[in-house]
C-alpha cells in the first residue's frame, strides 16, 4: 500500500519537474519538447478501458470482441500501463477450448487475440458495476494498485469500450447485475468534474447498443454503439471446433478496419465510420456526435489509439511498463 502511493507521488513529482522544464524552454530537450507540444497543447496522453462483461462458454465471442480492441490499442501504441482489461471471464484457458491459450477472431484462426502478453488487469469476480464506476471515478482504495487505476488528467483521451448482453439502457455484468446507461452517463459527468478527461470516445458492442449512449450530458464525448433501439447485435463466424460463435460482427468490421491502419496513419474517426457497412454489420450502428467538439474528419485515430506519450522526454520522465 505505502509503496504503490509512494511510487505515484514519485510519478506525479517527476511530472511536475518535467512541467517546469517544458516551461523554462532552457534544457537540452528543446526541441523534443516542441514536437510533443505541437498541435496537442491540451493532449498528453490516451488509455483505453475494455470491459468484457460477459461469463460462461457460449459467450467466446464477448471475450473475442474485447481482446480485439486490446490487440489494436496496443498495436497502434498505447503501452499496457495505460490500458485497463476487464475480463469476466477467461476462454483462453477454458477446459473446452480446444485451443488452450488462444482466442481467434475467425475459423481461420490466422490471429490469436489472447498470444503471449495479454495483461488481464480486473478479472473473474472483479469485474462488477461498482469497480467499473469506481475505476472511472477514481474513487478506488487507497490500496488498489497501480495497474487496477485510471490514472488519467484533464489532458487524457480515454477509448472507453464495452461489450457483453444488454437490451434497452442496460448491459449485463456476469448475469448478476446490471449497469444502465444512466449510471454510465453519471459516471462520465463525475469524471469531466474531477477533470479525469479531455476526450472520451465511448464504443460499445450489444444488443440495442446506441440506447446505451442516449444518457450522456458531459462535453467532449463521441459515442459509437453497434445496434439501434429494438434491434440486436449479431454474432459472427460460427466455429465448428470451438462450437460457438467467436466474435461479433461489428466489432469484428472495426477489427478488420484497424488491421489495414498502422500508427503512422492519418486516418480519421470519420474514415471508420464511413467504413460501417450495414449489410455486412447487419445492425444499424449509431454514432452520437453532439457532445463532441472537433470535426470527425479531422479527428484522427491517433488521437484516442496512439500513443501520444511516445515522445522520449515524457517515456523517460514516466518509466511506463516498468510501473506495473
Ligand atoms: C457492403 O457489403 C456488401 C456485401 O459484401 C457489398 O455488396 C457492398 O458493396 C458493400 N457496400 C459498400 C458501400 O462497400
Amino acid at each position: 500500500m505505502k509503496l504503490a502511493s509512494l511510487a505515484s507521488c514519485a510519478a506525479n513529482f517527476v511530472f511536475v519537474l518535467t512541467l517546469l522544464a517544458v516551461a523554462s524552454g532552457a534544457s537540452s530537450n528543446e526541441e523534443k519538447v516542441t514536437q510533443f507540444f505541437e498541435g496537442s497543447e491540451t493532449h498528453t496522453n490516451n488509455w483505453a478501458v475494455l470491459v468484457c462483461t460477459s461469463r460462461f462458454w457460449f459467450n467466446y465471442r464477448h471475450m473475442a470482441n474485447a481482446l480485439s480492441m486490446y490487440r489494436t490499442v496496443k498495436r497502434m501504441g498505447i503501452p499496457d500501463s495505460h490500458i485497463i482489461l476487464m475480463l469476466a471471464d477467461d476462454m483462453a484457458c477454458n477446459p473446452r477450448n480446444a485451443f488452450p491459450a488462444a482466442v481467434y477472431d475467425h475459423p481461420r484462426k490466422t490471429i490469436d487475440l489472447y498470444g503471449d502478453n495479454v495483461e488481464v488487469d480486473y478479472r473473474g469476480y472483479e469485474v462488477t458495476v461498482e469497480n467499473f464506476i469506481r475505476l472511472l471515478t477514481g474513487r478506488v482504495a487507497a490500496d488498489t494498485p497501480r495497474n487496477k487505476r485510471l490514472l488519467t488528467d484533464d489532458k487524457s483521451n480515454v477509448f472507453i469500450y464495452m461489450t457483453g448482453h444488454g437490451g434497452e439502457d442496460f448491459l449485463k455484468f456476469q448475469d448478476s447485475e446490471e449497469i444502465n446507461s444512466y449510471d454510465i452517463a453519471d459516471a462520465f459527468k463525475q469524471m469531466w468534474e474531477k477533470q479525469r478527461y479531455r476526450e472520451i470516445l465511448f464504443m460499445i458492442d450489444t444488443c440495442q447498443a446506441n440506447t446505451m449512449y442516449s444518457k450522456f450530458d458531459s462535453p467532449n464525448i463521441l459515442s459509437i454503439g453497434s445496434s439501434k433501439k429494438g434491434q440486436n447485435s449479431l454474432s459472427h463466424f460460427h466455429d465448428y471446433d470451438l462450437g460457438v460463435s467467436v466474435i461479433d460482427r461489428f466489432t469484428y468490421y472495426n477489427l478488420e478496419f484497424f488491421e489495414s491502419v498502422d500508427s503512422s496513419s492519418k486516418q480519421t474517426m470519420a474514415d471508420l465510420i464511413a467504413a460501417y457497412n450495414t449489410s455486412l454489420i447487419q445492425s444499424d450502428p449509431g454514432v452520437r456526435t453532439d457532445l463532441f467538439a472537433r470535426d470527425l474528419a479531422k479527428t484522427y485515430l491517433m488521437d484516442f489509439f496512439g500513443a501520444v506519450q511516445n515522445v522520449k522526454l515524457t517515456t523517460e520522465a514516466f518509466p511506463i511498463g516498468k510501473s506495473k
